[in-house]
Parts: structure tokens; sequence; C-alpha cells
């Protein structure tokens, strides 16, 4: 058996013709028009007014919490288990990161947890569909609601994902996306705003471009902004992918199904919850073991490795991370956060890619039993 990477992107003579035209094409007068196709299409396929390209997801959470004019005093909730690309920005503003925790099944932020960490300096909430899984977004935005608390829905890693027949990222003031290449799409590197918000849309645009208006006239900045651009190569293997977004998303549920034959009935194995009402992508097949087994995701990672299967461990609470150790508020998280705590050193991300096949999935699956001492 060759070995197997963890994740990878599916891409045909289409994406390769898309690229070509625009590295040909798109200049001149004709410069924009992938990405008015690619911003254009994304829009209409999550269900929002409006749709921005960016050079990737952290730029896309940083441009939300500046154009909901969040800062320095405001504090920011985010779930413990995640990646730290959700939380930097808030780092970037000079607000602070609350980190809350998670919920036993879905592994997405618990709406009491949310609750429980808010305070009178509490602007925003990010909440993040892990893996592709959906938190239980009615009663976060009831929550959020409530309390004045603007939403930015981190959906990096759920595009295609479903809640209560609506698409994953058209839930909050501002949805954000990933096209990093290990993502279900890919533009290489790469980041999506949405929103159906005029003012958050509108302010985004005069930040993304050194603080100038579109209606500016050139080289006038009104104020000291980013340079947040995606180039036009991106924007058309963007393009290329969104237009097999379905064919992409089926894929990434058939892996999930090639598993969960292997794995469902092996005791002390849990695989991704897809809860009903919900549809799931499945971005990243992940297993968390019971730890009766007394096995820690480092070992099986080795195991796997051993014979040559990339993994990933699942997220450290980032409450524990060298990164935070300097705020209050994660060594607050620290021991409050018992779920987030017993989950993380037990989860493990098994190879999805785009380019898995039912044999390799089988001898995954093996390996992983051996190694947990299951069967
Ligand atoms: C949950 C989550 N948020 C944000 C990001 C940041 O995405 P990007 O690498 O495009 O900035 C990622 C990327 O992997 C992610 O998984």
């Amino acid at each position: 058996m060759k070995h197997i990477p963890v994740a990878g992107p599916w891409i045909t003579q289409k994406e390769i013709d898309y690229v070509a035209d625009a590295t040909a094409n798109a200049w001149y007068e004709n410069a924009n028009m992938y990405h008015e196709r690619f911003e254009k299409a994304f829009s209409q396929y999550i269900g929002t007014t409006y749709a921005m390209a960016l050079p990737s997801c952290t730029s896309a959470i940083h441009l939300s919490l500046l154009s909901l004019g969040i800062g320095k005093g405001d504090e920011v909730i985010v779930p413990d288990l995640t990646w730290i690309a959700t939380a930097a920005p808030i780092t970037y503003v000079g607000a602070t990161p609350l980190f809350a925790d998670c919920d036993e099944t879905t592994w997405c932020i618990s709406s009491d947890a949310f609750q429980e960490c808010i305070t009178p300096g509490t602007k925003a909430i990010i909440p993040v569909d892990l893996y592709g899984n959906m938190p239980d977004m009615d009663a976060i935005r009831t929550i959020a609601h409530d309390h004045g608390i603007a939403i930015i829905e981190d959906a990096a890693e759920a595009i295609g994902s479903e809640y209560h027949g609506k698409r994953s990222g058209s839930y909050g003031d501002t949805g954000v996306f990933s096209f990093h290449g290990s993502k279900t799409m890919t533009t290489g590197e790469g980041g999506m705003l949405v929103t159906d918000r005029k003012d958050l849309y509108d302010r985004g645009l005069v930040l993304r471009d050194h603080g100038r208006a579109p209606s500016e006239k050139m080289f006038w900045n009104t104020e000291v902004g980013y340079k947040y651009k995606m180039s036009s190569m991106q924007a058309a293997l963007g393009l290329a992918q969104l237009e097999r977004i379905d064919e992409l998303v089926e894929r990434k549920r058939q892996i999930f199904s090639w598993y969960q034959q292997k794995l469902q009935s092996v005791e002390g194995i849990m695989l991704n919850y897809e809860p009903s009402g919900t549809k799931n992508s499945y971005w990243m097949v992940t297993a968390i073991f019971n730890p009766k087994l007394g096995v820690l995701k480092e070992d099986v990672i080795q195991r796997l490795k051993e014979s040559g299967i990339d993994s990933r461990p699942f997220f450290y609470p980032l409450s524990s991370q060298p990164a935070y150790n300097s705020l209050a508020s994660a060594r607050a998280a620290r021991t409050r956060n018992t779920v987030s705590y017993r989950i993380s050193p037990y989860g493990v991300n098994l190879p999805c890619g785009m380019n898995m096949t039912v044999e390799y999935v089988n001898y995954v699956c093996d390996v992983l039993k051996k190694g947990l001492g299951v069967e």
C-alpha cells in the first residue's frame, strides 16, 4: 500500500482550463472577470446577498471583526476546540478571545457554554462548523440576538454543510470560508466573506483595498487599510471548483460512508455526527476513541504513520496553547472546559483527501483498529 495523505483536492481539466484562461486573458479591461463570476456564483450558492473574495479565511475573519467595529476592550467568544486562525484575528484588532466549551456530540461550541461566557464586554461570537459538523445554530442565534452579540460564522471547514435547510456560512452577520489546499474546494490559498449586510460589505471593500472606497479616485486613501485581494488565477480555480461543488461534497460524503461502514459497529470509536435537520459535508473524517482503550491520539498517529498513513491530531484546546498563556480568560478555560479537555486527547483526523478509495479506507480502518486493540 502506498503512502496515504490526510487531505488533498480533486482537480480536473475544467480547473486547468479556467486557470489557463485567466492566465492568458484576465488582464487589462478583463482583469476582474473571474473575481466577478466567482463572487456572484458563490453568494448564489451560499444564499447570501454579497460575497467578497479574499486571500484567506483568516483575512475574512479579520475584516469581519473590523467591519463590525470590534476592537480594544471588546471580547469575542470562540470555541476552545478549533484552529488558531479562528481566534488570532481577535488579537489583531486588540480585542480579547474567550474560549467556550464544546458540545459532546457535534464537537462544536456548546450554546450553554456560550451563554455562560457572555459578559457586558462581549461583542461577537465566532461559532465554527468544525470538520463539517454543524453547531446548534438556532440556540446560538437566539442567545446572540438576546444579548446584541454579532455572529461571524466560521465555515472554513464546512462548505456544503446545511442546517435546517440553509447552507453553512449563511447563519451569521458574516460567514467566512477557507479555500486552502486541504479543503473540500480549493484555490490553493484563499478565502471568502459572505454577508447579507450592505454596511459590512461596503466597509469590507474599503478595508481590503488599502482604505480606498471603490467609488474613490485612484490612489486616494481615506484611511490605512489592508491589501487583502485574491488573484484572477485563484478566482478562476475557485469558480471551476464551485461549478463542481455538488460532486465535491458528494465525494466527501461517500468517503465518510466508507469509514462509517467499517467503524460504526466498533465499540469505543465515535465518528462525526449529523443531527437530524442538518447535512454534514464531512470535510475531515474524525474519530474519537473511548479513553478506556488507553491510547492517546499521538500514539495512534504514530502507529498509522508506521503503516504509511498520514493523520492529524484533533485540535488541542486553544486555552491550553502557549500562545495564550498570558490570558486570564485562557487560564480560566483550562479547568472550566471539561468536554474540550476530555475529547481532544483522544481524537484523530483520518485520511479523507479526494483521492481516497474504498480499498484505502478499509486499509486505514484495519490499521486503526489494530492500533486501538479493538475489532
Ligand atoms: C476553522 C478554521 N478557521 C479558519 C481557518 C483559516 O483559513 P485560512 O488558512 O484560509 O486562513 C481554518 C483553516 O484551516 C480553519 O480550519
